[in-house]
């Protein structure tokens, strides 16, 4: 868990209002893909005979308040005395861990962290006709990709599916990466290890070949553990892009080495295939197919067009072979997409 630094506001205001929030200067608070936060709510109330016990609300919040605004928000979980409710969207994931022992710690711990929960979280408190509110930026880093060999699927075993993540800026992912990337839709109907070596597959719609943890419903499929020498296909997770990754090409196009060699004259290097997905995560778009480090050819397409790949967002992967495999002849002509560390002043 994650617990956040406070900084205490100026005890200006204490004594007229009611409620009395302690608020803070909040940074987004960046935890990993799957992992656990607190986000900090803690309040004091004036001392008053008549108060009925504070009403306290958590939502998460878009957009502008105001005319024309394009505020919206969806409820997370009410709280009142010892009722506290949990809305279905949240359930099993949220709880408030000090309200139990304080009334007036309304912290909200929030588990199994998935990239859609990065955010702004309010937390409201109402007694009365007052009421008081903060709100908590979170972001949620890293990704999850599948990986398949340079020359067919299924075919590495459990050390090399390690060594392929290490090689492209990633870890071998956990089940609990796998879980929360399935959480927000992701779907690949192929086989891949995971840290724990088990091996397994996301599945949002069931259908022939691709069967999720039961026939006919959407999850997370599960061969169990599996010797380290039989060979699948990986998935691999990376957390954090330190450095910009950009497109670039010559009008004749690039072979691999051609595009290596023009990567380093820009000062830069050919991009990992967890560079490109981290790139693609933050926004990158580019309907261009260009060479990465592994000798693969992929592009990131965060808004789909015809002739684009296909109808979902995604990074794209160019294969030798109608079967999904290969990587393209080295001598073949295509972009590149380059990496760029972030220079340290
Ligand atoms: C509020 O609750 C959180 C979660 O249990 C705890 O970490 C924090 O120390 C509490 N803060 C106060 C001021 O009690
Ligand atoms: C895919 O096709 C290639 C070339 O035709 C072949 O060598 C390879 O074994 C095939 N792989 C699978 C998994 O069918
Ligand atoms: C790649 O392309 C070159 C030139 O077209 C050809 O000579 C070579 O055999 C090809 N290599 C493979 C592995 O297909």
């Amino acid at each position: 868990m994650v617990l956040l630094p406070t900084i205490l506001s100026s005890d200006m205001a204490r004594g007229e209002t009611v409620v009395n929030m302690r608020k803070v200067t909040h940074r987004p608070v960046q935890v990993a893909l799957s992992g656990a936060v607190v986000l900090p709510c803690v309040f004091t109330l004036r001392p008053s005979p008549s108060h009925e016990p504070p009403r306290i609300k958590w939502a998460k919040v878009w957009g502008e308040r105001g005319p024309g605004g394009t505020h919206r928000e969806q409820s997370i979980l009410v709280a009142k005395d010892n009722v506290v409710k949990v809305k279905k969207a949240f359930q099993g994931r949220v709880t408030l861990p000090g309200y139990p022992e304080n009334r007036y710690n309304a912290s909200l711990a929030l588990a199994g962290l998935r990239s859609s929960d990065s955010g702004m979280y309010r937390c409201e408190v109402v007694v009365g006709i007052n009421d008081e509110q903060d709100t908590v930026p979170l972001q949620v880093t890293g990704v999850v990709f599948h990986y398949r060999a340079p020359h067919d699927r299924y075919a590495l075993s459990f050390a090399e599916a390690k060594h392929v993540c290490l090689e492209n800026s990633a870890v071998i992912a956990t089940p609990a990466h796998l879980q929360a990337a399935f959480d927000d839709g992701y779907d690949n109907c192929d086989a891949g290890w995971l840290s724990d070596e088990t091996v397994r597959y996301p599945i949002q719609s069931p259908r022939p070949g691709c069967y999720g943890d039961r026939e006919d419903s959407p999850g997370v499929r599960n061969y169990g553990t599996r010797a380290p020498s039989e060979l699948f296909d990986v998935y691999c997770f990376a957390e954090g892009l330190r450095g910009e990754v950009f497109h670039t090409t010559v009008p004749e196009r690039l072979t691999l080495a051609m595009a290596s060699t023009h990567c380093h004259m820009l000062g830069a290097q050919l991009s990992t295939v967890g560079q490109l997905f981290l790139a693609w995560q933050a926004g990158l778009d580019r309907c261009d197919p260009g060479w990465l480090a592994d000798g693969s050819v992929r592009y990131p397409i965060n808004q789909p067009r015809r002739n684009c790949g296909g109808d979902e967002p995604g990074v794209r992967t160019l294969y030798h072979n109608p079967n999904r495999t290969g990587f393209p002849n080295t001598t073949n002509l295509f972009d590149a997409y380059c990496y760029r560390g972030m220079l340290l002043v």
